[in-house]
């Protein structure tokens, strides 16, 4: 049986995609440092290995018996890559080259990274850029999170040779439900604005573009590129996008999807904010190489997504867990407490 080795498998993409190699008969072993939980792991706790540790100190061992390797560790937003950019980089950078030797190093040719169509921003202000945009496009990543992504991808390419195929799979912004669920996503938060407030705010007027896919697409599109001979995919790039929209777009397809299902919405626009990334991108490469063509609309996402916050009660949406950012942030004030006193309850040295 084929094992892949997951790293940050216990992530938003992570937890669906680990569910679906288990259905499609592979053995899944994770690494994670378990940053938001292992919760999103719970549907198949029993079926998976999980192991706790950090991406940057791994050694040869975490390899054994493993035939492909997905790279889906690290910071996986601009607000914490800029929190933090020295560990975003330690993570999404130089982990990623890291880990990659230790593939090549070990007889491990597959190794697909979980890159970002963010490299492709230029912001609203660039009208020469408001294009579409393919895997060949010239690209100058300035933001912490898309200059470290696209470090990453120049030295597995540098790598490149008979004995290693890395994948890079520049994903568009997800969308869907995952036991390991994020909020902090546009459609997402649009779901969860319209469940607790009632209205959907548009940055900008959501007049920027984002490419965007489900993350049950995302999930196929990685098994395709484990899957895949090596002389089509080795040292290839894939954008993995459904669709091309405005932000606008996106909130009236969310708000009739959710008119469905009998929650009805408002629409506000908002100029005062400018920091918007904007960017469409062509997804027909690997429509073409890969055989994948994202299939679930923004509609059908929606309806499933409210499905699954009633199945599962997934409705303490304030929860900063659902928040990278927010976690992030806890989490440090929290350890500046703890470094302290060693335990929140108990004394040093006693039980914690
Ligand atoms: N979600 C999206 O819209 C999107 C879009 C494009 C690219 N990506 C990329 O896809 C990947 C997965 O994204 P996600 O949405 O699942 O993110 P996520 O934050 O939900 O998951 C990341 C996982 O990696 C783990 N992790 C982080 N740093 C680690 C470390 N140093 N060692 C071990 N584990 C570590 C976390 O604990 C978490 O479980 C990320 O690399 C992200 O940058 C995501």
């Amino acid at each position: 049986m084929h094992k892949v080795l997951l790293i940050g498998g216990a992530g938003y993409v992570g937890a669906v995609l680990a569910e679906e190699l288990i259905e499609r008969g592979y053995a899944v072993r994770i690494l994670d440092r378990l940053y938001y939980g292992r919760d999103g792991l719970k549907n198949i706790a029993d079926r998976v290995e999980l192991v706790v540790g950090d991406m940057r100190t791994l050694t040869p061992e975490i390899l054994k018996d493993v035939s492909s390797v997905v790279n889906l560790g690290g910071l996986s937003n601009d607000p914490t890559a800029e929190y933090n950019p020295e560990a975003n980089y330690e993570m999404n950078t130089v982990a990623t080259r890291t880990t990659a030797e230790l593939c090549k190093a070990a007889g491990i040719k597959r190794y697909v990274f979980a890159s970002s169509c963010s490299i492709y921003d230029r912001g609203v202000a660039e009208q020469a850029r408001d294009v579409l945009l393919d895997e060949t496009s010239e690209v100058s990543p300035k933001a912490a999170y898309s200059s470290s992504k696209y470090a990453a991808e120049r030295f597995l390419l540098e790598m490149v040779d008979d004995n290693f195929c890395p994948v890079i799979l520049r994903k568009g912004t997800v969308y869907g439900f995952s036991p390991r669920m994020r909020y902090d996503l546009v459609v997402n938060t649009f779901v969860k604005d319209a469940l607790t407030k009632g209205f959907l705010t548009l940055h900008f007027g959501g007049e920027m573009w984002r490419p965007l896919v489900d993350v049950r697409d995302v999930a196929r599109a990685y098994i395709a590129s484990i899957e895949a001979p090596e002389n089509k995919v080795r040292g290839e790039i894939f954008n993995i996008t459904r669709n091309n929209f405005r932000i606008s777009e996106v909130a009236l397809r969310v708000r009739e999807a959710l008119r469905q299902v009998g929650v009805t919405v408002d629409i506000r626009p908002d100029y005062s904010y400018k920091g918007v990334r904007n960017y469409r991108v062509s997804g027909i490469k690997a429509e073409q190489v890969l055989g994948i063509r994202p299939e679930i609309s923004i509609e059908e996402s929606v309806v499933n997504i409210v499905e699954n916050i009633q199945k599962y009660n997934y409705t303490d949406f304030e929860n900063p867990k659902y928040y990278n950012i927010r976690w992030m942030r806890l989490l440090e004030e929290a350890h500046q407490v703890i470094s302290v006193t060693g335990s929140v309850f108990y004394a040093s040295g006693s039980k914690s």
